[in-house]
């Protein structure tokens, strides 16, 4: 969080703390869109810009290393990307393996620590395995977290979240009536992680596609028409200056 605010008073807890302006966003969420586009642009085919997506991925985790920002959760394919050709999934499915294959050593160095959010289950075992040695590698670092979103889709996981949670009522060991929102939370794959402060999606499009829908309920949004593959540290910080600028209400005054 920035130490650059001059009404910050550290005796304030950390809730009303959330309520002030001129801080750094704890979570961040990333719709990153706009590679198939950037692609075509050139000439090229559409995977030569989910290629160029992991250099916009490397620039944005170091960003966010150094910002401080602890939990950036990026969309990396959603439950309804398989719509996509073939050709086109297995590439996108592949990137997660070679990404970490070159930067996971660079990570650790960085204390990051590698999670995962989505209906990991369905995804080929090529890409769980990848990702699964890099969350185990790097359980222990306490720096950012770094969230893929895979086979992530809002609605299978509230859905996914009520068959879990009826299971436990009916072995009792939850009850309807002790039913809350925040124990509703803890049944999403979102566990334990606080809810995002700022959503940005690149790529021009102003929609969620089944994104967070619980989660973003009071997130800042942040729209830029930069394709993923272009953007760079400087938007970034662009999208957290205007997220400092922010006043959140919270449905108060
Ligand atoms: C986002 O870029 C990456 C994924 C959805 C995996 P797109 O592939 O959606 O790029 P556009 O939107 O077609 O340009
Ligand atoms: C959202 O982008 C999914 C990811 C970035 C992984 P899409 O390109 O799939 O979204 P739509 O189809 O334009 O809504
Ligand atoms: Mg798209």
């Amino acid at each position: 969080m920035s130490m650059k605010i001059p009404f910050f008073n550290y005796k304030q807890s950390k809730e009303s703390f959330r309520y002030m302006e001129g801080h750094t966003p704890e979570h961040i969420a990333i719709i990153m869109d706009g590679n198939g586009r950037w692609a075509r642009k050139r000439g090229l085919p559409r995977v030569a810009g989910h290629k160029e997506g992991i250099s916009a991925v490397v620039k944005i985790v170091k960003a966010a290393v150094k910002c401080k920002v602890k939990i950036l959760t990026l969309y990396t394919f959603s439950t309804e990307n398989w719509k996509r050709p073939k050709t086109e999934v297995d590439v996108i499915l592949r990137l997660p393996k070679e990404f970490l294959q070159v930067y996971l050593p660079e990570l650790i160095s960085n204390n990051v620590r590698i999670e995962a959010i989505g209906d990991m289950g369905k995804l080929p075992a090529h890409t769980r395995e990848a990702i699964q040695y890099a969350i185990d590698r790097t359980r222990d670092n306490d720096g950012l977290q770094l969230n893929f979103a895979l086979n992530y889709g809002s609605r299978n996981e509230i859905l996914h979240a009520i068959k879990e949670m009826y299971a436990d009522i009916n072995e009792a060991k939850l009850s309807l009536d002790e039913l809350d929102e925040q124990k509703f939370s803890k049944y999403l794959y979102t566990e334990g992680l606080p809810e995002p402060d700022l959503l940005i999606r690149t790529g021009g499009e102003k929609r969620l596609s089944n994104f967070l829908l619980w989660q973003l309920a009071y997130t800042e949004f942040w729209f830029t028409d930069v394709l993923w593959p272009d953007f760079s540290e400087k938007e970034f910080l662009h999208a957290l200056e205007e997220y400092r600028q922010r006043k959140r209400r919270y449905g108060g005054i």
